[in-house]
């Protein structure tokens, strides 16, 4: 079977299942195993080995039960890195890209080009505080996790991308092992509400359900990294946070003292979504 036969047949099976993006789905699997670009798919005739073609209809295979591409190809983009990733850990959705656009766009309005102290509460595969550094000149970062399988692929990122001068990870509950005060505090916490675990899509609920969800209100991390921030902020500091849909009324209910809302910045779905807060 050449290719582009290979392509029209994953693309038919996929489209069966009912998958978002069936062609780019089985040319993003074709192009993997073959270590290929993708649109070499269409114009070369490149023979397909055995053990190439078992590989790729085991993933199709994987792919129709429901597991997240990112699990099979075991690889992520965010912002402007790449990223290793595992079944076990969160994968990094796009609408995040906002928070770092947001805290690069920070810096470079209240910091630059003074050195700043970043830490990253919920970094899962560190992918938000790698892009930070990698972004921002003169910063040190600490991204901190429950789950050490997260913090152990967070450091082969870090590795994976040199940055390991300016980044550190750490197993922390929140600010449990936390004894510095920072410039920027970023988060992209879990914050989904424990009865909404059952209508989230069948990918969705391969991730770890402690990732996503935040106790019966979806508030639970976010309430508690609110309650402290003060603390760990320095003056005129900022917090800049990501939220769920619709949980901003309730979120402007528990503004800690010494704590305003400079911004509110809406996802491409205009859903708010990120919230920047300025320690006063
Ligand atoms: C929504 S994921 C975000 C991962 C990554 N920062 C991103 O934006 O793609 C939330 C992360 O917070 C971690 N987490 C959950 N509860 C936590 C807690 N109490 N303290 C620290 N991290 C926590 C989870 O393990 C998970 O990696």
């Amino acid at each position: 079977m050449n290719l582009k036969d290979l392509l029209k047949s994953i693309k038919n099976e996929f489209q069966k299942y009912n998958l978002d993006s069936p062609c780019l789905e089985a040319e993003i699997i074709i192009s993997e195993v073959l270590e290929i670009e993708r649109y070499k798919i269409y114009v070369e005739n490149i023979e397909i080995s055995e053990s190439k073609y078992k590989k790729i209809k085991e993933l199709v295979e994987k792919r129709k039960k429901r597991i997240p591409l990112q699990y099979l190809i075991k690889k992520v983009h965010f912002y402007d890195c790449e990223f290793k990733i595992e079944k076990g850990v969160f994968i990094p959705r796009p609408e995040t890209e906002l928070l770092v656009e947001k805290t690069i766009d920070i810096y470079r309005q209240y910091f630059y080009p003074k050195k700043v102290k970043i830490l990253d509460i919920g970094t899962g595969i560190g992918n938000i505080s790698i892009a930070l550094a990698k972004n921002i000149e003169n910063c040190e970062v600490i991204g901190v996790d429950i789950s050490k399988k997260s913090l152990r692929i967070a450091y082969e990122n870090l590795i994976l991308n040199k940055l390991e001068k300016k980044v550190k990870f750490l197993l922390s509950d929140i600010y449990e092992n936390i004894d510095d005060k920072f410039e920027l505090i970023v988060s992209n916490p879990p914050y989904i509400k424990e009865e909404q675990f059952e209508k989230l899509p069948e990918e969705v609920k391969k991730e770890p359900k402690k990732a996503l969800i935040a106790g019966k209100d979806g508030l639970k991390i976010i309430k508690k990294i609110l309650k402290d921030v003060s603390y760990y902020l320095k003056k005129n500091g900022f917090l800049i946070i990501e939220i769920g849909n619709n949980q901003i009324k309730e979120i402007k209910k528990i503004i800690p003292k010494g704590l305003y809302l400079l911004e509110v910045k809406k996802d491409l779905s205009s859903f708010d979504r990120i919230m920047v807060f300025k320690k006063i």
